[in-house]
């Protein structure tokens, strides 16, 4: 390509506002998150109301800090990439919003972007020969997708969570054995220091009727019928091995269903993606899995695995080279699905 393209991305789906410059879809010039974590942890989950009115405070401060450490000016930007679903439809419109009058002030091309398909092009940013076709595993506190990466901007998810997301299972067991918010990092964290995944057999689900699909919500009733049995037997509760024994049935249902997919439908090449893969021991497990059956691993860091603008303005980059342009029309779409304009 002669020209280089740059892309500034807006990510503000849930309670993180972040904004990116990217060039050429992989080269992160800035990556700029503002978390509202503390915020939410006083609730002990994410308040929408909340998460929108501070996005609104930080969003031009989070834009400036990407373009500044960038290096690059606003006029130099090819397009502007914004998420605009799925996520809190308040936190949606506020990235919408700023992006459409950027986009309006400037003349600069504007592309929405789902969020998921942000999440799977983290990968590109990282493994800069990576191409479609391959699997990726969605895991985050919203969704638990097996998706078959057709081509850029093309997907059909073979397997979905009927109840649950994985990263919504972390944080109901985290807040039950007393971790607090968010519990996927806390759980994570914990576990790596001590804790016994054997202590306790918590149920690894099967749906009948599709081999790829997921449920966590046995397993989350199961930890809680396991506390409440404790409790009333007045048994002391190891939260260690808890949190162990939860995890490690998180991370065996997700590897075994994943790379059943891989091997049923052949491909070489395997990714995750989203907040949960972040996860120390399901990055361990799937790694191991994959060289024992000599399928390539894709992972991005962790920082780009949880919400952040840098996947936005990968995916954008595809959806720009492609030739796809939103008008001022654009909306928030809370439920947005895959592969859907
Ligand atoms: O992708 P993400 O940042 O936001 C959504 O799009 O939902 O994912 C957030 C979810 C939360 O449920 C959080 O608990 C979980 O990802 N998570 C983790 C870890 N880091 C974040 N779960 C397990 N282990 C982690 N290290
Ligand atoms: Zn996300």
């Amino acid at each position: 390509m002669d020209k280089d393209i740059l892309i500034l991305a807006i990510e503000s789906s849930c309670d993180e506002t972040a904004a990116a410059v990217v060039k050429n879809g992989s080269e992160v010039c800035s990556n700029i998150i503002s978390s509202q974590i503390d915020l939410h942890t006083l609730y002990g989950g994410v308040v929408p109301e909340i998460a929108s009115r501070k996005h609104i405070e930080k969003i031009n401060q989070v834009i400036e800090e990407a373009l500044r450490v960038s290096g690059y000016e606003l006029t130099q930007m090819d397009a502007i990439a914004v998420t605009y679903g799925p996520g809190l439809v308040g936190p949606l419109l506020v990235g919408v919003s700023e992006a459409k009058a950027i986009s309006f002030a400037t003349g600069i091309p504007l592309i929405g972007v789902h969020h998921i398909e942000g999440h799977i092009s983290a990968n590109y940013i990282e493994n800069k020969d990576l191409e479609p076709p391959f699997i990726c595993l969605v895991v985050s506190g919203g969704h638990s997708h097996l998706v078959v990466v057709k081509d850029y901007g093309e997907y059909e998810i073979i397997g979905r969570t009927r109840d649950d997301a994985a990263g919504e299972a972390f944080d109901k067991v985290a807040r039950a054995i007393g971790l607090g918010y968010p519990g996927g990092p806390k759980i994570d964290k914990l576990v790596a220091k001590e804790g016994n995944p054997d202590a306790i057999r918590f149920p690894r689900a099967k749906v009948e009727e599709n081999a790829y699909d997921f449920s966590f919500s046995g397993l989350k009733s199961a930890v809680l019928n396991y506390l409440n049995g404790c409790r009333m037997k007045e048994q002391e509760i190891c939260v260690a091995d808890v949190a162990a024994s939860f995890q490690q049935a998180v991370v065996d249902v997700l590897v075994d269903h994943a790379m059943h997919a891989v091997k049923q439908y052949d491909y070489k090449t395997f990714a995750i993606a989203g907040g949960v893969a972040s996860n120390s021991a399901l990055r361990k497990a799937f790694a191991e899995r994959c060289k024992a059956e000599g399928i390539r691993f894709c992972h991005p860091s962790p920082i780009l695995c949880t919400d952040n603008a840098a996947m936005i303005g990968a995916a954008g980059y595809y959806e720009y080279i492609k030739g796809v342009r939103s008008d001022m029309d654009l909306n928030a779409v809370p439920n947005l699905r895959l592969g859907e304009r």
